[in-house]
């Protein structure tokens, strides 16, 4: 999903999706408007809200939501979402679960008749397999990808991607003032100590060619444990869905 403020190609190879934060949401002729020609419109880090649905809808969009539990799971469906992101408290990056991905994925599907995504330490294909035996009907992967090729990534916060385990991540409040976020202590000492971060008011990880990385939230989930090298976005993708041919 390309987060929003980034200028969408205007001839994508493949299908695209734009993410909106609810609490920077614009109005809702602006969503409808940059959504449009996007496949997946999707809402995250609010209550799901019929017309935020609607303005996603008018541009002609599928919209999901990102929630943290089934009964907000069970509002995204009421607010006519088409699919909604079930997210585990293992995930990077805002953390909305506050508890096991499998715990919420159960009480999900039981709860909503839409296409259920699961998210949250996805991190291998026997991961990947799992969740859709458990009744996904698809997976999301965020930390994976930080490691692939075509990522802008910071090469500070790549190292210490590729160096740490789901043992350095912590979920704390101190990355943004926005809420609960799961990421690595930017200082390696920091790390080795087990300590929290500093509190980091910037909302984004650090890109290629910044020069105050430290300053922004080093995002990571639990499934940081699978990040080993750097890849092409498309040898990660075949790795996590070799179990599925
Ligand atoms: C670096 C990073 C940035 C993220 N940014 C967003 C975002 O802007 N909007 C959003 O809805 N989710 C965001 N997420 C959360 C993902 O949607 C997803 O829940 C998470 O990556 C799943 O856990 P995983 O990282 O262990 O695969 C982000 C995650 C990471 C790691």
């Amino acid at each position: 999903m390309a987060p929003m403020g980034v200028d969408l190609p205007d001839q994508s190879p493949g299908v695209l999706g734009l993410g909106f934060l609810v609490p920077y949401l614009p109005a809702l002729e602006t969503i409808t408007e940059r959504a449009c020609g996007v496949r997946v419109v999707e809402f995250f880090w609010g209550e799901p809200d019929a017309r935020t649905v609607s303005a996603g809808h008018a541009a002609g969009a599928l919209v999901s939501w990102q929630v943290g539990s089934a009964v907000e799971a069970a509002a995204a469906q009421r607010a006519g979402c088409d699919i909604v992101v079930i997210q585990g408290v293992e995930a990077g990056g805002h953390v909305r679960g506050a508890k096991p991905l499998d715990v919420l994925l159960r009480d999900t599907v039981e709860a909503v008749t839409i296409p259920t995504v699961a998210a949250g330490g996805v991190g291998t294909p026997e991961r990947v397999r799992a969740l859709l035996d458990a009744g996904a009907d698809a997976v999301r992967v965020g930390t994976r990808f930080l490691a692939a090729s075509e990522a802008n990534v910071h090469p500070d916060y790549l190292a210490a991607l590729i160096a740490s385990s789901a043992a350095d991540t912590v979920l704390t409040g101190h990355f943004e003032t926005m809420g609960g976020g799961r990421g690595l202590c930017a200082s390696s000492e920091h790390r080795s100590k087990g300590l929290r971060p500093p509190a980091i008011a910037a909302p984004c990880p650090p890109r290629c060619g910044l020069d105050t990385p430290g300053t922004m939230p080093w995002y990571a989930g639990l499934s940081v444990d699978h990040v080993h090298k750097i890849q092409a976005a498309a040898d990660i993708v075949a790795d996590l869905t070799s179990l599925l041919r």
